[in-house]
């Protein structure tokens, strides 16, 4: 599985990656302020890897964060991506990360063995094993998962079977409804809850994506994903998760306009996950404050599904012109610290406490985030996350504190 997932990846997603890169790049109809102005990047995305990222060197500086448990300090879930199986830096395989998810999170979210490929590879075939070990052990140590993804388009994680798959639309909706069906049913009453489905709508507004889902059964096969998994497992919550929808209004308003059909239609879902894979500089936080609002606005839950924040803008006009942080800095740190703490801030002043979906940050250390070799092509380091190559608390920990406490938010 190892080998088939390595050979997977260079096949992987334009669409996280152009996340990445474009909410790096402040070119989008964000409307909130942004210290960067130059457009999004459209160069061949390099793969994410959740687990990869082998050029990182270990921070150069220690920080107590003083937080005893983080998830202590949030009334919603406070998550984080994890590793499964073999893959690299896994939950299972690393201790030192075990140590950190017990004592600060209280969900995790399998950043890549619960995708479709994983979990459904072929028609008859339904291979639980790796996702099973990872939701045992979160319910083994009192921790919730958020299960990801049962419908996306990635090249990487269809099914070659379903790339294969001749039938109609009524075929193609049968063969998605059952695959929803057989994976939500056996996580029914081991998972909190589900991106259903994940990168439906097409960046820059203009409706659905092109995807093969959507080639093949137009929009419907969202609702029929949303209206499965509701069906066989009636206790998770339901998310509909997507990334630049907190800057990209025109792409957010494809996600509202859907969110509207359901009401209309008694479609179930529950919430809006935003990936929320953003930068030091952008998007501004009236940006998102405003984007999340109008979720808010509709009555559903809000989830900060994939936070993480890159130390270096690939897309900046300073980045192009060779400025790279390639070491780490405690003042960086503090830097990026203020900047959790506004974005999370921004959150907590946005969102209803009854609508908080929770947050979860996209890996636990450093080396491990998918930014590395995906927005960075493997060519330096970056410090995205909440602890370092060496499991030590950052200042961005800090930061997260002070905003679920009320604290100001100060590079300090
Ligand atoms: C997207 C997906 C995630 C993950 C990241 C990159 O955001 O939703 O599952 O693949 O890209 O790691």
């Amino acid at each position: 599985m190892q080998q088939q997932r390595k050979a997977a990846w260079p096949l992987v997603l334009a669409s996280a990656l152009a996340c990445a890169l474009a909410a790096c790049g402040g070119g989008g109809g964000g409307g909130g302020g942004s210290a960067t102005t130059t457009p999004p990047v459209t160069t061949t995305p390099t793969p994410p890897a959740t687990g990869g990222g082998t050029t990182t060197p270990p921070a150069s500086t220690t920080y107590d964060a003083g937080v005893t448990r983080l998830a202590a300090l949030a009334a919603f879930p406070m998550g984080v991506a994890v590793g499964g199986g073999n893959e690299d830096r896994s939950l299972p395989k690393t201790p030192e990360q075990q140590t950190i998810v017990k004592k600060h999170f209280s969900q995790i979210t399998p950043g890549n063995i619960m995708k479709m490929s994983y979990l459904h590879p072929a028609a008859d075939t339904y291979d639980y094993t790796q996702a099973d070990e990872l939701v045992n052990y979160a319910a083994a140590n009192g921790i919730a998962v958020h299960a990801h993804t049962l419908i996306w388009h990635s090249d990487y994680q269809v099914p070659t079977f379903m790339k294969n798959f001749s039938g109609d639309k009524a075929a193609w909706l049968a063969m998605l409804d059952d695959h929803v069906t057989h994976i939500a049913s056996h996580y029914a009453g081991k998972v909190a809850s589900w991106d259903v489905v994940n990168e439906a709508m097409a960046d820059g507004g203009g409706g659905y994506r092109n995807s093969l889902f959507y080639q093949h059964t137009g929009a419907d096969f969202v609702e029929h994903a949303f209206r499965a998994a509701r069906a066989a497992d009636p206790k998770a919550l339901l998310y509909y998760n997507d990334y630049n929808i907190e800057w990209d209004m025109t792409k957010l308003q494809a996600v509202t306009d859907m969110v509207d059909g359901f009401k209309t239609r008694g479609v179930p879902i529950d919430g809006v996950g935003f990936q929320m894979h953003i930068n030091m500089d952008f998007p501004s936080v009236g940006t998102i404050s405003a984007a999340m609002k109008k979720v808010v606005d509709r009555g559903l839950k809000v989830k900060i599904s994939e936070l993480d924040i890159p130390i270096n803008n690939p897309n900046s006009a300073a980045y192009k012109s060779g400025d790279i942080k390639t070491t780490y800095t405690l003042d960086l740190g503090l830097q990026q610290k203020k900047r959790y703490c506004e974005v999370v801030k921004a959150y907590m002043d946005t969102v209803p406490a009854s609508q908080r979906g929770g947050i979860v940050v996209w890996g636990v250390d450093d080396p491990s985030s998918w930014l590395i070799q995906a927005a960075f092509n493997n060519k330096h380091a970056d410090w995205p996350l909440l602890f370092d190559g060496q499991y030590h608390d950052k200042p961005a920990l800090r930061g997260v504190a002070d905003a679920l406490t009320g604290q100001a938010c100060t590079a300090n």
